[in-house]
């Protein structure tokens, strides 16, 4: 790492880290010989199956798709329900992958510390936040889309997933097993994991008729190849994301800052902190930047704050305003250092000397 600790460099935001092409190489080759690049070929196939033992749950049940935001627009789209509650807090594929499957949306706001949804609608859309987990909520009888995108470092097991509900995850460089760009779903019943299949071909089954309205959503075979590889990287990965959050406690515990709760509890690429009001905040990131530090608001002001979401129907919604005033994003990279911790640690006490205490 070529950081001489003088501020001559940036202390990025995230540094995502895929596996290399040495180490996917004997899977590009067995593609090649295949001559079989999409469409459910043999890579993709495995890795449902390899993420399905992994989760504990039926290999007929999981799903890969182009992306989580395909993802969570399949697992709406194939759902006859219209009206669904969605999190205002959360980052804008939510909200764009449930419109976009053409469904009406209502804002509903989230609880105070954990930020997750606050509702219990009969069809809701629920935001893991920030790659945290719980395990209660994949336990509903109601309809519910799980936006499990940045969680799949918890490696929860979903064997008691209810039969209406739907967990999908990214596989996205920035995420934990990133792989460039994919994602997959796990479905409660065999039967929706089949429609919803159907939906990433166009509505096909076995022939060329599209039996309902779909789209392209397919995951390459070149993508499943990297995610087969990460998979097999896996122990080392955890290991790095381990100290690397190791590291951020040592600059939370020196600067007295306290971390969202989720985002510590097992692998995660997020380190998002917390401030007692927007002033300090707002404080930190200049103070942050000063210091050559690159933090950012991952979700902006929320969903409700944004233009392209103008016309969805909203409730009141303080706890995703103080969320949205309150949080930010500091460097999480599983090769960060002791020197971009210190980095970091400073500019935290420089915002606490001036801000008065938090
Ligand atoms: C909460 C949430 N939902 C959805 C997505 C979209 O995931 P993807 O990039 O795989 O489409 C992300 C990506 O960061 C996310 O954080």
């Amino acid at each position: 790492m070529s950081d001489d600790g003088n501020r001559s460099t940036v202390v990025p935001l995230m540094r995502p880290r895929l596996p290399t092409a040495d180490q996917v190489l004997p899977r590009l080759r067995s593609i090649d010989a295949s001559g079989w690049y999409s469409n459910f070929g043999p890579q993709v196939r495995s890795l449902e199956a390899r993420l399905a033992e992994l989760l504990g749950v039926p290999a007929e049940t999981v799903i890969t798709a182009a992306s989580a935001t395909r993802g969570l627009e399949g697992a709406l789209a194939i759902s006859g329900t219209h009206r669904w509650e969605v999190p205002a807090w959360t980052f804008a594929a939510t909200v764009g992958a449930a419109l976009g499957a053409g469904k009406q949306l209502r804002f509903v706001d989230v609880e105070e510390h954990s930020w997750w949804l606050e509702s219990s609608a009969p069809a809701r859309i629920v935001v893991a936040p920030f790659g945290s987990w719980r395990d209660d909520v994949i336990l509903s009888c109601d309809e519910v889309v799980v936006d499990a995108a940045a969680s799949l470092g918890a490696m929860p097991r979903l064997s008691g997933i209810g039969p209406r509900v739907t967990v999908v995850f990214s596989l996205g460089a920035t995420k934990v097993l990133g792989s460039g760009e994919g994602g997959f779903a796990v479905f409660g019943s065999a039967e929706r994991a089949e429609q919803f299949r159907e939906w990433t071909r166009h509505g096909f089954r076995d022939d060329r008729i599209a039996y309902t309205i779909g789209s392209n959503a397919k995951l390459s075979e070149h993508a499943a190849a990297y995610a087969h590889t990460a998979l097999d990287l896996w122990g080392q990965e955890r290991a790095e994301w381990d100290r690397a959050r190791g590291l951020a406690r040592d600059v939370e515990h020196a600067t007295g800052l306290t971390s969202h709760p989720g985002v510590a509890a097992h692998p995660n690429p997020y380190w998002i902190v917390m401030f007692p009001d927007r002033g300090t905040r707002d404080l930190a990131e200049r103070t942050l930047a000063a210091h050559g530090v690159e933090t950012r608001r991952w979700w902006a002001d929320g969903c409700h704050r944004m233009p392209g979401f103008e016309a969805v129907e909203r409730g009141d919604l303080p706890r995703s305003d103080r969320a949205a005033e309150t949080s930010l994003a500091l460097p999480m990279f599983r090769e960060i250092g002791e020197i971009e911790a210190h980095r970091i640690a400073d500019a935290l006490r420089q915002t606490r000397l001036l801000a008065g205490t938090w």
